[in-house]
């Protein structure tokens, strides 16, 4: 049976810096088609773009369909369309239309290039689904970048090779792929055309990125000499990909923030060997030194998981230990959540979950004591924060320091970098005064 076509449209994107990208694009992509954006409540097609990457993120969706569902009943107005994107419809996209019947598309996060022809299919009152994987025609056939805030994302290299026995993003995002040089150029031009003052460049291991001999720190110096863009950002990295003019990067380019998200997930080389991560302790704690070496003030970020299989005691001890010795301005930290199709969700030897949560409310309560002792140590600096949005109270604005602190100022405008000295700390923000920089 068909219906209307959708007029208008919400997307909500789940999960990592990615799929915020790829929720933006596929705002773009609708909103060519002519359909104007809305709020959940009202808007005639809802996409909901998913997480995959741990067990709560997936079944999340099912209980947020069902929301939708009972809203619009509520309401006394029809189902609206709905759309499950993102790495969930990838993995599960046959389980998906048969566990949620509500459900009309079903797209994975390499073919949302197609949703108008899948809302087409919709509207004549088929089932649409595409899970294709065809390595970047999406990039290609995706409208050019919209008006949007003062930070943008930046896809510029997508999947993973890296195959850690816990991970499903080889399986939902595919092999590693570079986007090519020009169409990086391009876009970052766009987003700077639209406001962008920075730009953080994403891929799953971001500094696997290459065309034609070059790599990373060679996109990174090329865009840093674009007029318009103050500030550089890339995540996330993987050890084994850290180049040396990466981290000269670090050194060389002003432009390119003093801030490296590097994981190394787990602090003992018996599980990191069973999660193939494919470095050890040490290795990751030398590069940590070089990259100190070459920018002294580098805020370090990183992923843990606690609980893997295996994890005795003392292996988690030397996860403790190497957060200890990294001293971390920020870190996320998670409960390995077993997940279907993966190695290690047949390893055996599970840690009980009640140890799992005590390991990670020790291993947080650490790191937050941490980024305590991280932003503490930037009071009295003077720095620039680039102004993202309003705060709080009349008047207050909020913006990001180089070490990528929020911090609370009074003054300014969205988008404008200003100079700021921070003059308290909190454990997850700053408060900053406005100063005159000296030169001007
Ligand atoms: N490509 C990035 C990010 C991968 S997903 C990287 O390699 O760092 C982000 C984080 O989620 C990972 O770094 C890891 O810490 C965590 N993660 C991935 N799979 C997980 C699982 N099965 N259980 C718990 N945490 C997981
Ligand atoms: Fe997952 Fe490992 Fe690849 Fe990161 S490097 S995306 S954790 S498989
Ligand atoms: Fe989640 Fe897929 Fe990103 S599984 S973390 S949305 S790559």
């Amino acid at each position: 049976m068909s219906r209307a076509a959708p007029k208008s449209f919400h997307v909500k994107s789940f999960g990592c810096q990615m799929n915020v990208y790829d929720g933006a694009r596929m705002g773009e992509l609708l909103a060519s088609e002519g359909m104007a954006e809305a709020d959940a409540d009202s808007a005639d097609l809802i996409v909901l773009n998913t997480c995959h990457i741990r067990e709560k993120a997936a079944e999340k969706i099912y209980s947020d369909i069902g929301r939708i569902v009972k809203r619009a009943d509520t309401a006394g107005r029809g189902k609206p369309m709905i759309a499950v994107a993102g790495c969930v419809a990838q993995a599960e996209g046959a389980e998906i239309s048969k566990r949620a019947k509500a459900v009309d598309i079903v797209v994975g996060p390499q073919a949302y290039h197609n949703l108008p022809g899948l809302v087409r299919a919709a509207t004549a009152g088929g089932r649409a689904l595409d899970t294709d994987m065809p390595a970047l025609s999406k990039f290609e056939s995706l409208p050019r970048r919209r008006k949007q805030g003062p930070t943008a994302f930046l896809t510029v290299q997508e999947g993973c090779d890296k195959f850690c026995t816990y991970c499903v993003v080889p399986y939902t995002r595919g092999a590693e792929i570079s986007r090519p040089w020009h169409a990086l150029i391009d876009e970052a031009k766009a987003l700077i055309d639209n406001g962008a003052v920075e730009i953080s460049l994403l891929g799953q291991n971001v500094n696997a990125w290459a065309d034609g001999g070059r790599g990373l720190h060679d996109l990174i110096e090329a865009l840093a000499a674009l007029p318009g863009l103050a500030r550089i950002r890339y995540t996330t990295s993987h050890p084994n990909d850290m180049a040396d003019g990466l981290i000269a990067a670090h050194r060389d380019i002003d432009k390119l923030m003093p801030f490296l998200h590097l994981p190394v997930q787990a602090g003992s080389d018996r599980i990191l060997k069973a999660m193939n991560r494919g470095h050890d302790v040490a290795g990751y704690l030398r590069l940590i030194d070089r990259v100190r070496a070459a920018r002294p003030d580098i805020a370090v970020s990183g992923d843990y998981i606690v609980g893997f299989p295996g994890e005795s005691d003392a292996d988690f001890e030397d996860t403790l230990a190497v957060v200890r010795a990294i001293g971390h301005a920020q870190a996320f930290s998670f409960k390995y959540s077993p997940r279907p199709g993966t190695p290690a969700a047949t390893m055996g030897d599970p840690v009980a979950p009640e140890v799992a949560d005590e390991r990670l409310q020790r291993l947080q309560a650490l790191l937050a004591e941490q980024q305590m002792a991280f932003n503490r140590a930037t009071i009295g600096k003077r720095c620039e924060v680039l102004i993202e949005r309003t705060g709080k109270r009349p008047g207050q604005m909020l913006g990001k320091s180089p070490w990528l602190q929020s911090v609370l100022i009074d003054g300014g405008a969205i988008g404008d970098l200003v100079t700021v000295e921070i003059t308290a700390a909190g454990p997850l923000s700053m408060n900053g005064q406005v100063r005159t920089p000296a030169f001007v």
